[in-house]
């Protein structure tokens, strides 16, 4: 995804521990011993590739992503891994990996029928491919910031901005496309439910990810307006809870292929 900025990794980083469980659940599937060549793909700030350092600490390490910001970060927080800038539409290794894994990035890559053979095709034999993908566009969250680009003066810049992102495929879709290069394929989904201060919460958290290709093309003033006309929808499909809590609903899908 191109988009005027750059992405930010502090801002990604403000629900860290909610953002790294699924790349820790992921990992806790992937059946391999020991690995001597891992990939991070879209490592974002290194919370992913830190988790694969600590599960295969004799493995080289490389991470690959198009954000400076994000790679900058990567490298101060796991020094040992190589860190490439890369567009993933592209980027090959130059040496066989024995694990390839995506956590939360390839959304925003297009045709994933072509995409995910081509990746499982990178994998060394024995070795896995991993990937996570949030399955949230139908989710009031991604719904309701759509609707308020159609509805807004903004409409004739962003009223596709949601497309930026890739059609998320099913279960059964990603099985068959990557079942003729595997030994097995395991592919389940996690719906998790994170408490979070209010729709404000929903709103900060989105705006690291989903909001971007809606707030990129706004300017200043037209960001603020945006925002706190999606905080008052979300109000309405994200009630209080106890202690002030609401619950962001986030189903998230997941694929773990062992190459043939
Ligand atoms: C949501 S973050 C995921 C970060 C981390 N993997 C994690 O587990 O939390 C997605 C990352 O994918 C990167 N990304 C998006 N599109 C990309 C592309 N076409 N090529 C390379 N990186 C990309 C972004 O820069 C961002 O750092």
């Amino acid at each position: 995804m191109k988009l005027k900025e750059d992405w930010s990794a502090a801002t990604y980083l403000r629900f860290e521990d909610e953002r790294t469980r699924p790349a820790a659940d992921l990992l806790a599937r992937v059946p391999l011993e020991a690995a001597s060549l891992a990939v991070d793909l879209g490592c974002g700030p290194g919370n992913s590739t830190a988790l694969i350092a600590r599960r295969f600490p004799e493995a080289k390490l490389v991470g690959v992503d198009s954000s400076p910001d994000m790679l900058r970060a990567a490298q101060k927080r796991v020094p040992d891994a190589a860190f490439v800038e890369a567009d993933l539409a592209d980027w090959s290794p130059d040496r066989t990996p024995d694990l390839v894994f995506a956590n939360a990035a390839l959304q925003w890559l297009p045709d994933h029928e072509t995409l995910f053979p081509r990746l499982m095709r990178l994998v060394a034999p024995g070795g896995a491919l991993a990937v996570q993908i949030p399955d949230n566009r139908s989710e009031p969250s991604h719904a309701l910031m759509a609707e308020v680009a159609r509805d807004g003066r903004w409409a004739g810049r962003i009223a596709h901005a949601g497309e930026s992102r890739a059609e998320i495929l099913s279960g059964e879709a990603y099985f068959d496309l990557l079942a003729p290069h595997a030994d097995s394929v395991d592919v389940w989904r996690t719906t998790y439910l994170h408490p979070l201060d209010g729709a404000g919460a929903i709103a900060s958290w989105l705006k690291a990810t989903g909001l971007r290709p809606y707030l990129d093309p706004l300017d200043e003033e037209e960001r603020k307006v945006f925002l706190a006309l999606y905080v008052d929808r979300l109000r309405a499909f994200y009630p209080e809870r106890g202690a002030g809590k609401v619950l962001l609903r986030f189903p998230r899908l997941f694929v773990v292929a062992t190459r043939r």
